[in-house]
């Protein structure tokens, strides 16, 4: 029994380290942050299955790519995922002058910073956010954006 309890803190500290190696190599906690959801802007909606996912930015962004000009620093924006009426998920790009250097040239999406949090605000920690550069720098040419040409079409009521 003696033994048992003296090797409890050691059990704790080898899963501690364990627990945050993985946390090293997986969490990409970063600048990009959750927004204010109620102040912006939902342009478009993208249905998949059951998979329901409300794309939205700030009003600002959405006149500056219908005018051609750069989307402004501080932008956010926000995928809703909805699976059977909840949130499931919050995929979330920010846009920041000087961000793009956290990363090298290989990572880099111009100025964004990507983000998944849960519904609960907290960040998933499983995710690497690489993942997302690199699916969206396949869009360089329309500011990393997948939904660029819905918000040229959106209209505002
Ligand atoms: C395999 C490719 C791929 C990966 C990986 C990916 N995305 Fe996307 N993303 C898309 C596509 C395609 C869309 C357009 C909406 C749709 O078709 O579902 C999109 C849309 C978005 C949007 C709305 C703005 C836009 O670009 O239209 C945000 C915000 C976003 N993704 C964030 C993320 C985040 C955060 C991650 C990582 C956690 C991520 N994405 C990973 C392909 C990807």
């Amino acid at each position: 029994m003696r033994k048992f309890i003296l090797r409890l803190p050691l059990l704790a500290s080898v899963v501690g380290a364990i627990v945050l190696a993985g946390w090293q190599v997986d969490a990409e906690p970063n600048r990009a942050t959750m927004p204010d959801i109620d102040s912006l802007v939902h342009y478009t909606t993208v249905t998949r299955g059951e998979v329901t996912e409300h794309i939205m930015t700030t009003r600002e962004a959405i006149e500056a790519v219908k005018n051609g000009q750069a989307i402004p620093d501080g932008t956010h924006f926000v995928l809703v995922d909805y699976r059977d009426g909840d949130v499931y998920r919050y995929f979330v790009m920010e846009k920041r002058s000087g961000w793009g250097n956290d990363y090298g040239e290989e990572r880099r999406t111009g100025d964004w910073q990507f983000q998944w949090f849960k519904p609960d605000g907290t960040i998933n920690m499983a995710e690497n956010t690489a993942r997302c550069q690199r699916c969206h720098s396949s869009r360089s040419d329309r500011d990393f954006l997948y939904t660029f040409n819905d918000i040229r079409r959106f209209e505002f009521e």
